[in-house]
């Protein structure tokens, strides 16, 4: 058995703003929609600012991570126009080509997505940009996307591992390449594919196990050329065709299935539970916790099924059951990349040992998510071993003594998932920061308490 790291950051003192505390309820249940889909949210803004004419954006996330998206595709020459009260945005593109010079240092918050995909996306292009973000994204490793991109015809000034902040030099003599994934991101996968739309040719990345696509599809609803091949053994090679005309149109972003799905754990939890959440994004490359938690016992259903605008999105039904412990295969992780901290809080109270494999990639997401999870858990009162890429979850089949103080480490996920725990645990569980939050899901404070949760601010200082 390993154990995580000690020079984890200690959790900071709660602030009357910051620091919220969950408390155990004994109904959870009703309807909801969840906000928009992150990388969807993303991927609108950034095409919709490369497309000749309109785009309109319904069920955009308004959240942190993407408004640094807006903001960035405004100070490279779009027009992004913010909808009223929930409304579409509207955004107005400069082309494919046609971005400018940004006066100013783009600040992408938190979000590695809105960095690493941007780069790309300006490392086409003859412009000089420099990027920055907050403590968490400053920490996060870039080379994964400078190197292939450097191979394009871009350069950059960073600090070491490429960290930001990082300057781009873009390159008016892009030049097509054939990329071998490293590592199975969807980021570094999409930061290629868009940095080739403003090369001549043909641009290809081959990833041995399959990400997420919304990359894919998006580029296709813009008018993009983009296909995608069964090489033998099974890896994918995903082409784009330089130099389209993307034309703005109308895009509307499911429910994000990352966000769902730490209401979904808390109804999973509490016995008797009935939860509906509505219009949730499906796509299989995003699914991998729901066939976790179905083969846990869980059950969960997707109804109503349908597409709309490209994306396969249904309702998700969800009542309370029994779960017991799994092993989870590596191979699933990048369909479930995300879920893994609100995974290990369901087999908290799930009966027997979930075993977790190939989680290297968590190590370098908002937080070390691997080692915030294996600490937050044992102040907890659960029982986890860790390893360099595993996670094993040791549940006894009811719900953990809870009482941890735990820190979040800038990151949202974590901060969401320990919420989820307390709704359950004997004892109330406080995180240190809730402000992150408000990347991904802003509204989840007071959406859990309306299902019936019992979420609140804590104002006494110390832990
Ligand atoms: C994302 C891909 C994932 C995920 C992130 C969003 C995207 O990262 O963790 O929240 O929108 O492409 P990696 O692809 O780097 O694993």
């Amino acid at each position: 058995m390993s154990h995580a790291p000690s020079s984890l950051p200690t959790p900071v003192p709660p602030s009357p703003t910051g620091s919220l505390r969950s408390f155990a309820v004994t109904a959870f249940g009703g309807t909801a929609r969840v906000p928009g889909d992150k990388s969807i949210s993303h991927r609108a803004l950034m095409l919709g600012a490369l497309a000749v004419g309109e785009t309109e954006i319904e069920g955009l996330l308004e959240g942190d991570d993407v408004r640094h998206t807006a903001g960035a595709m405004v100070a490279l020459g779009a027009t992004v126009e913010p909808g009223t009260d929930g409304g579409p945005w509207r955004v107005r593109g400069a082309g494919v080509g046609g971005l400018t010079e940004p006066d100013r240092v783009l600040d992408m918050g938190n979000s590695g997505t809105a960095a690493r995909l941007l780069i790309g996306v300006v490392a086409s292009h003859p412009i000089t940009c420099f990027f920055t973000g907050d403590a968490s994204l400053n920490r996060r490793p870039m080379a994964r996307v400078t190197a292939p991109l450097e191979r394009m015809g871009a350069s950059f000034v960073g600090r070491a591992g490429g960290r930001l902040p990082l300057a781009v030099i873009g390159t008016d003599h892009p030049v097509p390449i054939e990329y071998r994934l490293p590592v199975a991101s969807a980021q570094v996968k999409s930061a290629i594919l868009l940095a080739g739309l403003n090369t001549p040719g043909t641009t290809t990345v081959i990833e041995t196990h399959p990400t997420r696509d919304h990359g894919e599809l998006m580029l296709r609803h813009f008018g993009a050329r983009v296909t995608t091949e069964i090489l033998v053994g099974g890896a994918l090679a995903v082409s784009v065709t330089g130099q389209p005309e993307l034309t703005g149109c109308r895009v509307r972003v499911p429910a994000d299935p990352s966000s769902a799905a730490f209401p979904a754990v808390a109804a999973l939890l509490h016995p008797g539970a009935a939860l509906t959440l509505t219009a949730v994004g499906v796509n299989p490359r995003r699914t991998g916790l729901y066939q976790t938690l179905q083969e846990m016992g869980a059950d969960l259903r997707f109804e109503n099924p349908r597409i709309e605008a490209g994306e396969p999105v249904a309702d998700l039904q969800i009542r309370g059951s029994m779960l017991r412990g799994v092993d989870v295969p590596p191979e699933r992780a990048p369909s479930m990349i995300d879920e893994y901290p609100v995974l290990a809080m369901a087999a908290a109270c799930a009966e027997g040992t979930t075993r977790m494999f190939g989680l290297a990639e968590l190590r370098v997401k908002e937080s070390d998510r691997l080692a915030m999870v294996a600490h937050g858990l044992a102040a907890c009162g659960v029982a986890v071993e860790t390893g360099p890429e595993s996670l094993f979850v040791h549940g006894t089949g009811h719900p953990p003594r809870g009482g941890g103080f735990i820190a979040t480490a800038m990151d949202h996920r974590i901060a969401m998932s320990f919420l989820v725990l307390g709704t359950v645990s004997a004892e109330p569980v406080t995180i240190d920061d809730g402000s992150f939050i408000e990347t991904s899901f802003p509204g989840f404070v007071d959406l859990m308490n309306r299902l019936g949760a019992r979420i609140e601010t804590v104002s006494e200082a110390g832990p």
